[in-house]
């Protein structure tokens, strides 16, 4: 599809001579005789310059343009260091497209009603910036795993009941049924791997947790990948990988966006660098003793607060494994070498991001995943398929789920998850 228009950012590599460009006024001031318009597309903005006296007919129209009003310019390009993005568009001719009301979104604005007005404040360079990483970082996760011969593999949203934690599930109405949203995908990928070996999902997940914090959403687009023969190790080096690669692919193509957010790149080189430490639960708690003077009682899951008091000490990932078995989720399997230790992992990210990544090799033992079920509280019949993939040629397998928004913000450097996200789903918000 050819267009005598051009983008706003491919008129300022071209430099100089006559452009057609369109775009939303970014914003503008006048003068008796001049009328300045900062014009912004979805690739950058640029100043566009109305003279009075080149439009005689339409200088009332133009004079009344308001802040995101809609419109097509033509006219000569040129640098100009004065002007905001270095150019500047002499305009011969103007097409108003859509008028603007005042429109609702100034700087004084506070989160609450940036939130309320967030279907137009993700116009905000801000907002655009951070939604092209994400962009950028979902397409990375596919090609990374596209290019290690995994399937992309979905499972169904509506379940009829857990893996993770039953509290935190949201219950739906079906058809005078319960049933719930999904947590993960991973009791369905279990299943498929006996078919593909290999397999991932970008997807989103649901979480009926009662946090309000800066790095809980109730719908969140959880990376999950699931691989047979897999042992612990194996499944860690994939994550490490994968972290690598969209970190690379965001410098690669975000410099501008991470700039405009002013996000301090030199704090993610050493996880492009650096392989990521594997520290046991053990270790974890002796290092926050000695170093932090923080003592944790042995089988306790470690709190957000530990978790970051041990990341002040890396400036990469880590990732922490073999975690007590009785505080983990009941298909994590002991180790054979220390039965009350589980085969897992987090991913803890540095600059106090929290857990990142969940992963672990999947028990096969019926008896013991009966076992670790009971002692959970959950009904056995809820689980007879789940049983009934682990009887027919069960293998060593293993996954993970990134959150993929905890990622995001940890590029970004954005205080709040909720901005890593175009409409955040929290406890306190549902609209819009
Ligand atoms: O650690 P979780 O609960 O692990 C699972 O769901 C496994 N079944 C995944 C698997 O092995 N296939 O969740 C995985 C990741 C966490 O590490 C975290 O990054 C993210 O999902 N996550 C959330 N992200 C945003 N908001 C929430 N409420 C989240 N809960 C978990
Ligand atoms: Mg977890």
């Amino acid at each position: 599809m050819k267009s005598e228009f051009i983008s706003i950012k491919e008129a300022m590599k071209k430099g100089k001579g006559k452009v057609a460009v369109r775009g939303w006024i970014h914003r503008e001031r006048g003068s008796n005789a001049l009328k300045f318009i900062v014009l912004r597309d979805s690739s950058d903005i640029i100043q566009c310059v109305f003279e009075k006296k080149d439009f005689q007919d339409s200088w009332n129209e133009i004079d009344k343009l308001q802040i995101e009003a809609s419109m097509k310019v033509w006219g000569t390009i040129k640098e100009d260091k004065r002007a905001p993005s270095g150019y500047e568009i002499h305009a011969e001719k103007i097409e108003i497209v859509g008028e603007s009301d005042s429109f609702p979104i100034n700087k004084d604005l506070n989160e609450e009603l940036l939130g309320d007005r967030r279907h137009l404040w993700i116009r905000s360079r801000k907002m655009s910036a951070i939604l092209k990483i994400r962009s950028t970082v979902i397409g990375a996760l596919h090609e990374y795993f596209r290019s290690k011969k995994f399937y992309e593999f979905q499972s169904p949203l509506m379940i009829p009941g857990g893996a993770e934690d039953g509290p935190s599930m949201f219950e739906i109405k079906y058809f005078g049924k319960k049933m719930y949203l999904a947590q993960t995908w991973q009791l369905y990928a279990e299943a498929a791997i006996y078919a593909l070996e290999k397999i991932y999902t970008v997807a989103p997940s649901f979480r009926a947790e009662k946090s309000n914090t800066s790095r809980h959403l109730t719908e969140y687009w959880h990376t999950e990948m699931e691989v047979a023969w897999a042992d612990l190790d194996e499944i860690m080096g994939y994550a490490e990988e994968m972290t690598k690669f969209v970190i690379k692919k965001v410098l690669e193509e975000n410099r501008e966006e991470l700039e405009f957010l002013e996000r301090d790149i030199k704090k993610l080189l050493p996880s492009l660098k650096k392989k990521f430490p594997r520290i046991t639960y053990d270790e974890v708690l002796k290092a926050l003793k000695d170093k932090k003077k923080i003592d944790i009682k042995w089988g306790k899951d470690l709190r957000t607060i530990e978790e970051e008091k041990f990341m002040e000490m890396h400036d990469t990932p880590v990732f922490v494994t073999h975690y007590p078995k009785e505080a983990m989720a009941f298909y994590k399997p002991a180790d054979p070498k220390n039965k009350k230790v589980a085969l897992c992992f987090d991913m803890l990210g540095p600059e106090a991001q929290g857990e990142l990544i969940g992963g672990s090799v999947r028990d096969t033992d019926l008896d013991e995943l009966k076992k670790s079920l009971k002692a959970k509280g959950e009904k056995l019949e809820d689980y007879d398929y789940y049983f009934d993939i682990h009887k027919y040629g069960a293998v060593p397998h293993g996954g993970y789920g990134l959150g993929t928004e905890r990622l995001i913000k940890w590029i970004c450097g954005l205080d709040t998850i909720k901005d890593a996200i175009a409409f955040p789903r929290t406890m306190a918000r549902t609209k819009p």
